[in-house]
């Protein structure tokens, strides 16, 4: 995008997202993902939907390859044995470093009620399958994220094939979405 539009042209799409109930999506978006991608340390997919001939930005998700840590006490999970076939152990930490994807933002767009466009499942549908065809071509299969303690939010992850794995307390500064009292941190294997 940034090839074609150039760095202002993207950047007017960009200012036009809002996420109210979800600052920390909202900052990244406008602030930090062109940087990101242009340093290789993210990348940011907007997705668009056709209205009338129109192309409405009706949300995003950026995505990074990280290294998930995993408790070795961790209580058993039904993927457990496919995850530890990619795992090494670190006996410093006593537990498992895995390869894998962790989608670090994720929100539909609210403004001009753009979110109306897209379903919080079929944004995930669309960064799934975005993420596989990565995996496709480069191998992996175990993709994560940290949620807020928010029902409906962890529903979501939760009927999109995401098992919760275990959480964390909020570390000191980081923005919150909402009011949870703790970050959730959820995995899935793409198949
Ligand atoms: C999360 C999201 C993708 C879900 O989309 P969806 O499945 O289509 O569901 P909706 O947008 O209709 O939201 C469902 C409910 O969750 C609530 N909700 C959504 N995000 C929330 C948040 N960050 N904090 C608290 N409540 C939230 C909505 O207000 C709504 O509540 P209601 O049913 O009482 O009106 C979308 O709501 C969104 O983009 N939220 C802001 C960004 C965000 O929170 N991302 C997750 C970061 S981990």
């Amino acid at each position: 995008m940034i090839k074609s539009l150039g760095e202002s042209g993207v950047n007017k799409i960009l200012s036009s997202f809002s996420s109210p109930k979800s600052p920390d999506t909202e900052e990244y978006i406008k602030d930090r993902a062109i940087e990101d991608a242009k340093r290789g340390i993210t990348q940011t997919h907007i997705v668009l939907a056709e209205r009338n001939n129109n192309w409405i930005f009706v949300g995003y998700f950026t995505v990074m390859p990280k290294t998930l840590f995993i408790e070795a006490n961790i209580p058993t999970i039904n993927t457990k044995k496919t995850i530890l076939s990619l795992a090494t152990f670190d006996s410093d930490r006593n537990g498992y470093k895995v390869p894998a994807t962790l989608i670090a933002q994720f929100s539909k767009n609210f403004s001009n009620n753009a979110n109306r466009y897209i379903s919080g499942d079929e944004l995930m549908d669309i960064c799934l399958g975005t993420i596989k065809d990565a995996q496709m071509l480069i191998g992996g299969c175990v993709v994560y994220l940290e949620c807020e303690n928010i029902y409906t939010l962890k529903n979501l992850y939760k009927r999109n094939g995401f098992i919760r794995f275990t959480s964390r307390p909020h570390e000191e500064g980081e923005k919150r979405t909402g009011s949870g009292d703790k970050m959730i941190q959820m995995l899935r294997i793409i198949e």
